[in-house]
């Protein structure tokens, strides 16, 4: 524990007539929390929590979220701000060293991102031997899984290899994404350039060919760094969590942020952009007004969900989505950019936010909702949406990584379970079961 949760009031808790006192803290923005490490020692007792929903597993000065009040903050500074003044490299750095950098610091950064912006080539040869038609994720967490084999992590690290090795993730992460696609439409690799930036570097290796120059538009460029900046961190979710747990085994950071990748890659977490987009493609077909399909979403026994709406930790109204929209709104007005699907996103969302299921639920957009029209706008395949954001959030996954790397100790996370399987029994031979 550091000193910068305050120690509070003990709690007491009564269990079978004996009490126990329990210390309670305060973190800097007033949460509370109740100190239960030593618990079953003291009771015998564990907590059950599926889920985790009321579970702190760690201290973090990264993020900071309010759900309840829609704040999202990396290292302090409101997400509102970052998304308007900033660019992703320069969050990239702020999450991963504490502070936004000088003109000299980003410009080693960047420096950095575009040396460690190649894979080496060798790596090449595997991308021949995923079948066609793989989807991408799998691809990318192979990939990143499978540097290890080429960049070895040595033992003891030291801060200038960490620093190199969390350079090449942040750049080598895009390029990898890039040739995955590039794969899959059976189109030549297209190397980075030392010409161009983080972005644009992107997009260029995405759409250019040797014989087809891509012409970066400024709006798409811009709403691609925004849309990575928001998905930068977002401290313990789901592939985070992951991040940490696989981390506490001091496993090497290449298998580390691949658990990530992995566990981003679902439906419910990450894979949510994809399929808001499925879902608004199909209420296109039917030629619906998307009234039945958000009666199906309210019905358990359809197995529907209305993709794009709800959070776990937002029970008001998710802040990415607020500056997502406005972007949405501004490149889909541009001209030639007319999308159909925008037009039923924004009935499906006027239904919904009237229609008492949902209020009582507090289910509002998300940041997926506006998300997958932007990365549609960019000509972003949707089967490459999950993997635009695992770019974004791979600062945030090696800035948890290092933030736990360098805590007072690692604990190697081991949760406890309530077993409620067979009781004991005993073997019974083959021939008489
Ligand atoms: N459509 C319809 N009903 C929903 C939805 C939805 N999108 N989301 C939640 N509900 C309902 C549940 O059926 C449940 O109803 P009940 O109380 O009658 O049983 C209630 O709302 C609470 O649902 P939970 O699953 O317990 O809510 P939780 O907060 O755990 O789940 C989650 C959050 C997983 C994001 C959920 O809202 C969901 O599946 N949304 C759609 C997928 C999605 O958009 N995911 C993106 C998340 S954001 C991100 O990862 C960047």
């Amino acid at each position: 524990m550091t000193d910068n949760l305050k120690p509070l009031s003990t709690a007491t808790l009564t269990l079978e007539d004996k009490s126990y006192s329990l210390p309670t803290l305060m973190g800097v923005e007033g949460e509370k929390s109740i100190d239960i490490s030593k618990l079953r020692a003291q009771t015998g007792y564990i907590t059950l929590d599926e889920g985790y929903g009321n579970t702190g597993a760690c201290e973090s000065s990264i993020t900071y979220i309010d759900g309840e009040k829609g704040i999202l903050r990396y290292r302090g500074y409101p997400i509102e701000e970052l998304a308007e003044h900033s660019r992703f490299t320069e969050v990239a750095y702020l999450l991963l060293h504490g502070e936004l950098p000088t003109v000299d610091q980003l410009n080693l950064f960047s420096k950095r991102l575009n040396e460690s912006s190649i894979i080496h080539e060798d790596m090449h040869h595997f991308f021949n031997g995923f079948p066609r038609g793989s989807h991408p994720m799998g691809i990318l967490a192979t990939m990143v899984a499978s540097l290890s084999t080429f960049y070895p992590v040595p033992d003891v690290l030291d801060e200038a290899t960490e620093i190199q090795i969390v350079a090449n993730l942040v750049s080598q992460v895009r390029t990898i994404a890039a040739f995955s696609y590039k794969k899959s439409i059976g189109e030549p690799l297209v190397y980075p350039s030392i010409k161009y930036r983080y972005v644009r570097n992107f997009l260029n290796m995405m759409f250019s060919s040797p014989v087809r120059d891509y012409q970066l538009d400024d709006d798409i460029v811009r709403a691609i760094d925004m849309f990575l900046i928001l998905h930068a961190d977002h401290e313990q979710n789901c592939s985070t969590s992951s991040v940490r747990t696989a981390g506490s085994s001091m496993a090497n950071v290449y298998a580390v942020t691949s658990a990530g990748i992995s566990a981003l890659w679902g439906p419910r977490h990450g894979g949510a952009n994809q399929e808001v987009i499925q879902m608004l493609e199909q209420i296109h077909a039917e030629g619906g007004d998307g009234t039945e399909f958000i009666n199906q979403a309210k019905d358990k026994n359809s197995g529907r969900r209305l993709m794009g709406f709800g959070h776990r930790v937002y029970k008001n109204f998710d802040p990415r989505a607020k500056v997502l929209k406005k972007q949405c709104d501004k490149l889909l007005n541009k001209p030639g950019m007319n999308d159909p699907l925008l037009e039923i996103a924004m009935r499906l969302e006027e239904i919904a936010l009237k229609d008492d299921y949902f209020i009582s639920r507090k289910l509002y957009p998300n940041v997926d909702f506006y998300s997958g029209l932007i990365l549609r706008a960019a000509g972003i395949p949707t089967n490459m949406f999950t993997v635009l954001f695992a770019i974004g959030r791979m600062p945030g996954w090696l800035a948890h990584w290092r933030e736990m790397l360098h805590g007072k100790q690692v604990t190697i996370t081991r949760p406890r379970q309530m077993y409620v399987g067979e009781t004991e029994r005993h073997f019974v031979d083959i021939e008489n079961r």
